[in-house]
């Protein structure tokens, strides 16, 4: 158990999160190392071990420490822009660890990526691929690709973060993507490996994702009667964690992750299969750690005021995300409220009409799962620094593995 109440306090680990706070201030986000390792090695055991390829999707939390964590579990890496892939570069992954999805890329981004030699571009226009064919062939390339199919399933999950409908911009219509492999060498410099699909995130309901499968199975094998050979399905990423209850381990997750791998292995055995998992490998692994300003009402309509806010934690705020909330000293719920930060934004609350504990000013409190897309989707709006990092070791020793951003650093862009 990483995060958990030690004598009523709340701990990563052994560490009192009030230590934390003590070296390096509030707002900061704090990760536990055991759990990341924990979730890598599940995510091993499911996918990797069955012959899975696996490409962590950078975007959901891209420092550096938790990419190096996850390179040494075999894992790969999904990127959607020119930085990540400067990113992978420099943190050694090699060109056939990294995937480039994304439904817009630059010439530049094309450019760099095929220069890279990297796996696989996973391709969701066709203007996208005109412009690759025409690139790779000005550079004496090959390049090889996923189409991005749009399924039109709908991954019954926050509207935000639906991608496989047919009115969300991302993939391909099915029936363009038959015709560019049934004439592949109007593209003489593209290499057609498979198909690509991601239908959403968060996805808790296991039934989009069997529909997903079937719906392949039946498109793959339309698509060799009619003499298309291919070799590689990506299903994307997408798998759903509990936001309700940020102790529990990802082990509870394990038999829908075993599910999915057996249900595609068995429908779609025959090709190289690859995930691109991004929140179920960090989500759980990491609290926000704020302080409280103040209580406030307005009649009776009550409010704690906290230093963290939608800068450092913006899904509350863009999905009516659920996080759950705890204070430093625990104790019992006994009123209700909204949990706000400083941000000049109605919409700035990290929680609403939520059941809280008395709570004062200069105490500590944490919002829990907050590994995955709260760093990585993070702003300095309101000229907030971005906020330091610290992961608590498997060793128990504290590291600072990003450091708060200065002043300085903020205004030499001007
Ligand atoms: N593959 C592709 C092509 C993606 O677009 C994404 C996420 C993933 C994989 C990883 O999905 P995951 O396993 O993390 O669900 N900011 C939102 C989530 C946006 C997801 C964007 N794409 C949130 O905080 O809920």
């Amino acid at each position: 158990m990483a995060f958990q109440y030690l004598n009523d306090r709340l701990h990563c680990e052994s560490v009192d999160l009030k230590t934390v706070a003590e070296a390096y201030g509030t707002p900061n986000y704090v990760y536990s190392e055991t759990i990341l390792q924990r979730n890598a090695t599940v995510l091993k055991t499911c996918f990797i071990d069955r012959g899975f390829k696996v490409s962590y999707a950078m975007k959901a939390n891209s420092n550096p420490e938790i990419l190096k964590l996850f390179h040494s579990f075999g894992l790969g890496m999904d990127i959607v822009s020119g930085g990540e892939l400067k990113l992978a570069q420099h943190l050694g992954f090699t060109s056939d660890e990294i995937n480039y999805a994304g439904v817009g890329k630059t010439l530049e981004e094309l450019t760099l990526a095929l220069e890279a030699q990297i796996a696989h571009f996973n391709v969701e226009s066709e203007f996208e691929l005109e412009q690759l064919n025409a690139l790779a062939g000005s550079l004496g390339r090959q390049a090889p690709v996923l189409l991005r199919l749009n399924p039109d399933i709908d991954p019954q999950t926050h509207p935000h973060i639906s991608t496989g409908l047919k009115t969300n911009k991302f993939g391909m219509d099915p029936d363009l993507i038959s015709s560019i492999l049934i004439n592949p060498l109007e593209y003489p410099h593209i290499d057609f490996h498979g198909l690509h699909c991601h239908i959403g995130s968060q996805i808790l309901n296991p039934q989009p994702f069997d529909d997903l499968i079937d719906y392949l199975a039946a498109f793959t094998a339309g698509l060799e009667q009619k003499g298309v050979e291919l070799s590689d399905i990506d299903l994307g990423g997408g798998f759903g964690v509990n936001y309700h209850d940020a102790f529990e381990d990802i082990l509870t997750t394990t038999p829908y992750l075993e599910s999915f791998a057996e249900q595609a292995l068995g429908k779609l055995g025959q090709y190289q299969l690859h995930i691109q998992p991004g929140r179920v490998l960090v989500a759980n692994s990491a609290l926000l750690l704020a302080q409280v300003l103040g209580n406030k009402a307005n009649g009776d309509h009550k409010f704690v005021v906290i230093d963290g806010s939608t800068t450092e934690l913006i899904r509350p705020a863009l999905y009516d995300a659920y996080h759950a909330f705890y204070p430093h000293e625990k104790q019992p719920n006994s009123s209700t409220g909204d949990i706000v930060g400083p941000v000049c934004e109605s919409s700035d609350g990290l929680a609403k009409g939520r059941e809280i504990s008395e709570v004062q000013t200069g105490d500590l409190v944490a919002f829990a799962s907050a590994g995955a897309y709260a760093s990585s989707m993070a702003s300095t709006y309101n000229m907030r620094p971005l906020c330091p990092e610290i992961m608590v070791g498997v060793d128990g020793g504290i590291k600072l593995i990003r450091r708060r951003q200065t002043f300085e650093e903020m205004i030499a862009l001007y």
